[in-house]
């Protein structure tokens, strides 16, 4: 998994550089690739992210019935906006990706990413989580989300297999997959539209979409978008989203341009998939009983860029070793099978979530899953991302400084300890009351009066859409 989390870094890494709307030049990512001790740097960094698990021994606690109880409850088998079909799909746009995992990046398999339908490996030798949780977690990649829906999507109360009775047409194309390999190394920007441009080709010739042009169609795409907004040929990233025939179709994304309406951000996911609401339960029971014992936590790496900012956290983290909790990716102690990570979000009030590669990051969610509050220094980490689930307010949940303000000496520690006790438990609340609709549960439909997880939102949201755009 250390080969998933590599490649990905790599991934997320040329694109803010190069794809970044306002600073498009991919000389530099070239010759950013070319440095070897920046690229094991993020190397490094990027291992992290997927070893999520913990060893903190559980204490019981029973005080969460209340937070459940705001969540929605799922409808018995009413489809009140619709019905979904799926397109099935030339083997080349989905499938044989799968299959070819280990050809999916430069560099390494990917095989373990997409297996399991994009929950990844179980995350066997995983300690600290209540024992019976912990058959339900999994080492999940970050960019496995299209797997991951495609599959729920096959199980969906609302599929039909007819057309002719659909309102919404879900096109199952892994786009995030086919694009990835081509995006790092010397590969055109002709490879890099390939799988896309025959996508397009492909479902124009089909009748559903004949009939709309697209406007009742959407995707879901398990990279961020900004991955498929490449406007000139050196730029980075495909131009699929930019490819005229894509021009109505409603699209999905782990990061969304705040600014395009036709995108809706989903979260990341993270490697705790329930298999009950009782799972649901006691996780929230468990994170919200758990002893914190550090104010603060920043979990990542340092980069060889001058003036990083992440460099920036971790010593300003370290000079506050009594209340900070570093938990450093520059060597190696973010492999495979830590329990360090999960255990520092635990153990922590707030963790640090500096801007990654994109504005947003997975580890937001590993973070708030714990039960941790997130600290941004970015407005557009969060803000206009992710409302269906987070809402939109996130001051509710999570602090912003300024970054500017930290580069200027402010001092985290003393901004943080500026929230009463009674504020911070107030946020945890806020944040333990939001997991339920963040994370990826395996729960079978029948599990009547089970919460609706990220995928339930997303979709119930995709279908009111169109019901509501057809009027
Ligand atoms: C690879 O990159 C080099 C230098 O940037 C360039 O001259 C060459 O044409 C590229 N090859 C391909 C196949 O794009
Ligand atoms: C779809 O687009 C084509 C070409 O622009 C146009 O001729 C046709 O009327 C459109 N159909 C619908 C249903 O909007
Ligand atoms: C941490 O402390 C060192 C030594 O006192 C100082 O040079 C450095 O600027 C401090 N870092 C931050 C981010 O405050």
């Amino acid at each position: 998994m250390s080969d998933q989390s590599i490649s990905s870094e790599l991934h997320t890494h040329k694109k803010s550089k190069n794809s970044s709307p306002r600073n498009p030049s991919s000389n530099s990512l070239r010759f950013f690739f070319c440095k070897c001790s920046q690229l094991f740097i993020i190397f490094l960094f990027q291992v992290f992210i997927l070893n999520f698990i913990f060893t903190t021994p559980s204490k019981s606690a029973s005080l969460h019935q209340d937070i459940q109880q705001q969540n929605t409850l799922l409808s018995p088998q009413k489809c009140d906006y619709g019905m979904i079909y799926v397109y099935e799909l030339p083997a080349m746009f989905n499938k044989e990706l799968i299959n070819n995992c280990r050809d999916l990046d430069p560099w390494h398999s990917r095989c373990n990413a997409v297996s399991n339908d994009g929950l990844g490996p179980k995350a066997v030798g995983l300690s600290g989580v209540p024992e019976n949780l912990a058959p339900s977690w999994y080492w999940t990649d970050m960019f496995a989300g299209e797997v991951i829906y495609h599959a729920r999507m096959m199980n969906h109360k609302c599929r039909t297999t007819e057309p002719e009775s659909a309102t919404a047409f879900y096109i199952p194309f892994y786009a995030g997959l086919a694009v990835a390999k081509y995006l790092f190394t010397n590969y055109t920007a002709k490879d890099r539209d390939l799988h896309c441009e025959r996508l397009l080709k492909w479902v124009q010739d089909q009748k559903p979409w004949r009939r709309s042009n697209g406007s009742d169609h959407f995707i879901m795409l398990g990279r961020m978008t900004w991955d498929f907004r490449r406007s000139k040929e050196e730029d980075w990233g495909s131009s699929f989203i930019y490819m005229p025939l894509m021009k109505r179709i409603l699209r999905l994304a782990v990061e969304r341009d705040p600014w395009d309406q036709l995108e809706i951000s989903v979260p990341y996911p993270t490697g705790f998939h329930p298999k009950s609401t009782s799972e649901m339960d006691q996780w929230l029971d468990f994170v919200h009983a758990h002893r914190r014992t550090s104010l603060f936590t920043f979990v990542g790496g340092k980069r060889k860029v001058r003036s990083d900012f992440r460099t920036i956290l971790q010593s300003h983290c370290y000079n506050e070793s009594d209340s900070c909790r570093v938990v450093d990716c520059s060597g190696t102690r973010c492999y495979d099978g830590t329990s360090e990570i999960l255990e520092a979000f635990l153990d922590s009030d707030f963790c640090l979530q500096p801007r990654g590669d994109a504005y947003t990051r997975r580890s937001t969610f590993d973070c708030m899953l714990a039960g941790s509050i997130p600290v941004f220094f970015w407005k557009r980490s969060i803000n206009r991302q992710y409302e269906w689930f987070l809402g939109d307010e996130p001051e509710k949940f999570s602090v912003f400084i300024d970054r500017k303000d930290v580069r200027n000496g402010a001092s985290i520690r003393k901004v943080l300890e500026g929230y009463s006790r009674d504020e911070v438990r107030r946020m945890r609340e806020m944040v333990i009351s939001l997991i339920p609709k963040f994370v990826y549960s395996i729960m079978p439909n029948d599990d009547v009066g089970s919460t609706k997880d990220a995928f339930d939102l997303a979709i119930d949201g995709v279908l009111k859409r169109f019901y509501e755009q057809k009027g």
